[in-house]
């Protein structure tokens, strides 16, 4: 029988015809003495029904022992734990502390590459769920990313109007402009408001420029979103709009984007995110 070759099954089996021995001697010892032994010694002077009790003297060792539990129960309770604890749950988080001090640490100035790798890990689990793991967006479930952050999207924007932020100024109504005019100030917007400083129609931006008042009533002069009233549109299409979207959160046709400033991503994850996501539209 091969179980018979593991030393661990032996043991335990050993162990357990060990228990079975003593269980019988022991149940054996006291059914004789139960049926053998007379009674003795002096009995107290209650009496219920017939039965009596002797009186007999607290065992030291018991007596003994209760005191202990006792006296440990207090050191345990005040000294030992919780005031001056270890849990395992402590353990964790020190562990947490620690790994999150030596990523902060490591990935303190990432180069692009390290961001774009950072930030495809972080799409794949946070984002693709509803965006879909190309970010297309899934038929129209989520926004398709990869039609987002340039200048085409910023005319449909103008075109379709944009809601679902919560922004003190509310919703940004559609059809503000024409086509041939969206497309006009949104060269102007990525030439000369963004950070991208570049347009795929430098002929535009004069006349893109002009029709700019439009768009500054509620973004203001230099697009920066009057403190916080709309969005900061000289960082939109570079990471930091994305780091923004997360911080504000959206409705839309599935639901609610979840505002991803709890923690669940740190300042350099979510910089890595929107360099992927820009990245996903060029
Ligand atoms: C629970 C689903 C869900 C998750 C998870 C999610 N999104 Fe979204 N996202 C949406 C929805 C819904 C919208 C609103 C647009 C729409 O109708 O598709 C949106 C819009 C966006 C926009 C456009 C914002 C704008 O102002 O137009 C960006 C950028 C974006 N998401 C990036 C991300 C990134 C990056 C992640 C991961 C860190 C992420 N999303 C995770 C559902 C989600
Ligand atoms: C009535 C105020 C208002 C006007 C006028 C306005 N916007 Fe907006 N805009 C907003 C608000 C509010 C949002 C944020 C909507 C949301 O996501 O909840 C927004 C969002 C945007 C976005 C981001 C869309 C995205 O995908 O996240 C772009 C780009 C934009 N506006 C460009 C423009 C341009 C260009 C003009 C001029 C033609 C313009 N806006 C005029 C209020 C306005």
């Amino acid at each position: 029988m091969n179980w018979l070759n593991d030393n661990v099954n032996v043991l335990a089996l050993m162990g357990a015809a060990a228990i079975l021995i003593l269980t019988i001697f022991v149940v054996g010892k006291y059914m004789r003495q139960m049926q053998n032994d007379k009674s003795s010694g002096e009995l107290t002077k209650d009496n219920w029904d017939g039965i009596g009790e002797y009186k007999n003297p607290l065992p030291i060792g018991w007596a003994l022992s209760f005191l202990g539990t006792i006296i440990w129960g207090l050191w345990y309770f005040l000294v030992g734990y919780p005031l001056n604890s270890y849990s395992q749950i402590g353990e964790y988080n020190e562990e947490v502390k620690s790994y999150n001090t030596h990523f902060e640490s490591k990935f303190s100035n990432p180069d692009k590459t390290t961001l774009m790798g950072m930030g495809e890990g972080v799409f794949l689990v946070q984002c693709a769920p509803c965006h879909g793991v190309t970010g297309d967006g899934m038929n129209g479930k989520a926004l398709n990313l990869s039609k987002w952050g340039n200048e085409d999207a910023v005319v449909a924007t103008i075109l379709n109007g944009a809601k679902g932020s919560d922004y003190p100024l509310g919703e940004m109504p559609a059809g503000l402009l024409d086509a041939e005019s969206a497309k006009a100030v949104a060269a102007f917007m990525f030439k000369e408001i963004s950070e991208v400083k570049n347009t795929k129609h430098p002929e535009l931006i004069e006349s893109g420029r002009a029709l700019w008042a439009t768009c500054a009533a509620c973004h203001g002069d230099d697009g920066k979103g009057m403190a916080g009233s709309s969005p900061d549109l000289s960082t939109y299409g570079a990471s930091k709009f994305v780091v923004n979207v997360l911080g504000m959160g959206k409705k839309g046709m599935i639901g609610n984007m979840p505002k991803f400033n709890d923690g669940r991503l740190t300042n350099v994850q979510k910089l890595a995110v929107g360099t992927y996501v820009n990245s996903l539209s060029k």
